[in-house]
């Protein structure tokens, strides 16, 4: 949840990292740091809330000299985000500064064990025992001391160290947290993403894990868990710097929701050949296809959502049961799962601890595993056996928008590619399914350009103290993704319900003037979801509806809309929620919320 850089080069080092952690912010900020290598030693510079404080403290870094150093963007964990807990962390003798991103599960036992051994602790966080670790096996070589301080944690790290010792030398070490090293000219870096990175270089090494990294200006060394060296491939990071940026935009989440439909275009274009669906890197025969005997989708959050949705058109097109599993819940469910169940797993930035434990699990149990993953080289990536990328670019929001979608299109594009080798449907409907996913862009476009009213609509709706939620069906599942934009970034209290379900409890809530969302986009349960909106009303609710222009029936029954072009059911949930994320965009800017980071929230959640 933390995000870490380094630096070591032959210009000033503090700026390139206030820069690098600016990047990074996303991932967490409630405090942050840098460290600093000195002509006099270490110097460390810490504060509570946003880099922006840190780069006051600093004087943008001028204050703090030195070619060489590390810092960190903290998402507290162990600790409140106080000066104290936030990292870089000192050894006692002042010869070692740190920062960690991840947990160290064991901290507690080792905390005891270097307290005996008269180590002194300055703050409450898991990560100061790897310090003293490094000091107390510290015997002239950093490298051994790095690889004996590891071979005591258990948990998740990506480290980055700097020893007075080597004043001109980064090291990095990785376990189970993204980690990244940026090759530049006279200078070099890592960070947990490549979004610090873009500025400087578009030449990286993707870390793996147990392997040890050494940086100087000029050279970047990898060694594996024995300390031998270890020859990495260069990869050429394609995002570029603009991607990164907000482009004009006042918030990062606006500027992602506009960019849905390039991002989906990117995702789909390339593996439409000839009228004909390809995945280079999953190419799976149809007598293979025919041994699955369910697919099992995993996944936390809105990842988990856009599996929800998948689902119906994973069903409807291949008629193989479809079962949507929360990665928190899935991994501890001790699963029905075996070498017959293929694994889909979602995830926008590839590092969700939950997401990747569920995997891991369902692994051993001889599962496939397909993974649908933003970020390239991310932990899940790297992991599964299969992975479709969604090409949606850099994702900064922490709600994410272009990420969810591009999932979606994912879903759709296995789903065609499967109902066509299993011959589940016609050569007809495979066509207009190819059609549908031809024009999903244009419609997501045109489903921005519909709702210019919904700025004026978040003055309505945004002083409400809940919102409701409705929908069956691929409706249901797009209203529990609107129901957690609203929620995460306006902090409004919103639900989402199927609407079948409002008789059996939760029409009891509805009063006078109660907001209620109802998404009425599939024709074939259009007249049941009108019940239900007729039922409402009937208790006085204000109904939002999300429909198509030409609705007639529902225009005459709701008090405000937000619309999406026709559209055939199976596809239209990455449509659908177009409307919603710039419903809740506008309500959490009416409420004055910082949109882009909310609080309590981090980007990617690498904890459990
Ligand atoms: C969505 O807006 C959230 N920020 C969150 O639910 C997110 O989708 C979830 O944490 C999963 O993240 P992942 O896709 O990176 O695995």
């Amino acid at each position: 949840m933390c995000g870490i850089v380094g630096f070591s080069g032959v210009r000033p080092a503090a700026p390139v990292l206030l820069d690098g952690l600016k990047k990074l912010e996303y991932r967490g900020y409630d405090s942050a740091g840098i460290a600093i290598m000195g002509d006099a030693g270490i110097s460390v510079n810490k504060v509570t809330g946003r880099i922006a404080n840190l780069c006051e403290k600093t004087h943008d870094g001028a204050d703090v000299p030195g070619f060489t150093g590390v810092g960190h963007t903290r998402w507290a964990t162990h600790g409140a985000p106080t000066e104290e807990n936030a990292h870089p962390h000192l050894s006692n003798d002042g010869r070692f500064a740190i920062v960690h991103n991840g947990i160290i599960e064991n901290y507690i036992a080792l905390r005891e064990e270097l307290i005996k051994d008269g180590f002194t602790f300055q703050s409450e966080t898991d990560t100061e025992v790897i310090v003293h670790l490094l000091e107390k096996y510290y015997k002239g070589n950093v490298r051994d001391a790095l690889i004996k301080t590891t071979n005591r944690l258990r948990g998740s790290y990506a480290l980055g160290v700097i020893c007075t010792e080597q004043p001109e030398k980064i090291f990095a070490v990785r376990e189970s947290s993204p980690l990244i090293i940026g090759v530049g000219v006279e200078e070099n870096y890592f960070a947990s993403d490549v979004t610090a990175l873009v500025a400087y270089t578009r030449n990286a090494i993707y870390m793996d894990d147990g392997e040890y990294a050494e940086l100087t200006k000029d050279a970047v060394k990898v060694f594996d868990c024995t300390g031998s060296e270890i020859k990495k491939e260069v990869t050429r990071i394609t995002w570029d710097v603009q991607a990164a940026e907000k482009g004009g935009y006042e918030h990062f989440m606006l500027k992602e929701i506009m960019e849905q439909p390039a991002a989906i275009k990117a995702t789909i274009a390339p593996r439409l050949k000839d009228g004909n669906i390809f995945f280079e890197e999953f190419d799976i025969s149809a007598d293979e296809l025919k041994k699955i005997r369910k697919i099992v989708i995993t996944a936390c959050g809105s990842a988990y959502y856009a599996g929800c949705s998948g689902k119906y058109a994973l069903e409807k097109l291949c008629h193989i049961p479809v079962e949507v599993e929360l990665a928190s819940e899935l991994r501890y469910s001790d699963p029905l799962i075996d070498k017959h169940t293929l694994l889909i797993v979602i995830s926008q930035s590839g590092e969700t601890a939950d997401t990747i434990a569920a995997m891991k699990e369902c692994k051993e149990r001889g599962a496939k595993t397909l993974a649908i993953v933003n970020v390239v080289g991310s932990s899940i990536a790297k992991l599964a056996d299969y992975t479709l990328y969604t090409w949606a670019g850099p994702e900064i929001a922490v709600a994410t928008t272009k990420g969810f979608t591009t999932q979606l299109a994912v879903l759709y594009l296995l789903a065609l590619s499967f109902a066509e080798k299993l011959e589940c449907i016609t050569e007809e409907e495979y066509t207009k399914y190819m059609g549908e996913l031809h024009t999903l862009p244009r419609h997501i476009q045109q489903a921005i350009d519909m709702n210019s009213k919904i700025p004026k609509l978040a003055k309505k709706y945004h002083k409400s103290s809940s919102l409701f939620f409705i929908g069956r069906n691929t409706d249901y599942a797009v209203a529990l993704e609107g129901a957690l934009k609203m929620k995460e970034i306006s902090y409004l209290h919103a639900e989402a319900y199927a609407a079948g379900e409002l008789k059996h409890g939760t029409i009891a809530l509805i009063e006078d003037h109660q907001p209620v969302v109802a998404l009425c986009c599939n024709p074939s349960i259009m007249e049941k979801t009108l019940s239900n909106i007729v039922e409402v009303k009937a208790r006085g609710a204000e109904v939002l509806a999300l429909t198509f222009r030409n609705n007639q029936k529902i225009l005459s029954t709701a008090d405000d809309f937000l619309f999406i072009p026709n559209v055939d059911a199976v596809f239209s949930a990455a449509i659908e929620i177009i409307p919603l994320q710039l419903l809740a965009y506008y309500v959490a800017k009416e409420n004055g919320c910082d949109i882009d980071k909310p609080k309590n929230l981090a980007k990617s959640v690498t904890v459990e």
